[in-house]
């Protein structure tokens, strides 16, 4: 059995010794499922990530990312493309859902053309004016609570942020109706061959938000219907531990693995100016 295979062993075995004395480990999810986001009780819901606490948590991740450790494979392909796109023109970036804009620090030291890049964040007003107060001085990193007030959108990034917009196809149809991206790119998406579900994300105990675990077939078709091929997807190095959903069904991967998912597509008219 490989090294990696035979940790991951003995770490299932550790954690079931934990489990019967007692030191029971803290879900994910909390197991439910649910049609809505409407139908998740209203005393398990968290104000979501808007508050200092998540603020610094957030200002602490763009610390670690403008340094190291943070050049995983979903990073890397973005890199490349906003290289590839920023070589002759200028672009921009929307990072929607990025809270703080902690992402564009790991991105920030490998662009070949900084000049050419804006990286705009849009997040909940709560974070998103923590953010401006902190960066007000960078002209290349912006922050919005209103999609409509951006000039332009040529890569629409969605890192760990998908799953919590419960209407994301409006969204989506509408940022690509206004904008007109070149590049959709998703990364940190909960999906699988799993049946579209609802849960909670447990952030603080049994409270937190509630998230899509998407079907990858019907998100991909969705991109597809308005306008995009895929490029690619990919698994990336994290997982979700979904292990108090008993049944299969509710799995994203067939072995359990349930790793987090990465998608990049083009726009359909938009290939040749790209490649
Ligand atoms: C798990 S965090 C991911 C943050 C960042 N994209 C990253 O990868 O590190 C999810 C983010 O989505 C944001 N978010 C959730 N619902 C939102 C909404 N309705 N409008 C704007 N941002 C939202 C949260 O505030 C939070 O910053």
């Amino acid at each position: 059995m490989p090294i990696f295979d035979r940790l991951r062993e003995k770490v299932k075995i550790v954690y079931k010794k934990l489990n019967k004395k007692g030191l029971k480990r803290h879900n994910q999810f909390n197991g439910m499922v649910y049609a809505e986001f409407s139908d998740v009780p209203s005393e398990l819901i968290i104000n979501g990530y808007a508050s200092d606490k998540y603020a610094e948590y957030f200002f602490r991740r763009a610390e670690l990312y403008s340094k190291e450790t943070f050049q995983d494979i979903s990073i890397a392909k973005l890199i490349v493309l906003i290289n590839l796109l920023s070589s002759m023109s200028k672009i921009e970036v929307l990072d929607y859902g990025g809270s703080v804009g902690q992402v564009f620090w790991g991105v920030e030291k490998y662009l070949s053309s900084p000049n050419n890049v804006k990286w705009n964040v849009l997040d909940v007003a709560e974070l998103v004016s923590i953010a401006k107060e902190k960066y007000k001085s960078n002209s290349t990193l912006s922050f919005y609570t209103d999609v409509k007030k951006i000039n332009k959108i040529d890569i629409l990034f969605f890192r760990q942020a998908l799953q919590f917009f419960e209407n994301y196809q409006e969204a989506l149809k509408e940022t690509i109706n206004s904008f007109q991206p070149k590049v959709l790119y998703f990364c940190g998406v909960t999906a699988g061959q799993n049946k579209e579900y609802k849960t909670l994300l447990c952030m603080e105990g049994n409270k937190g938000l509630p998230v899509i675990i998407f079907n990858e077939e019907e998100l991909i078709e969705f991109v597809k219907s308005i306008g995009f091929i895929m490029l690619e997807k990919f698994n990336e190095n994290a997982r979700i531990d979904l292990s108090n959903f008993k049944s299969l069904d509710y799995q994203l991967d067939s072995n359990g693995d349930n790793f987090t998912k990465g998608y990049i597509f083009i726009r359909k008219d938009n290939r040749q100016d790209l490649l």
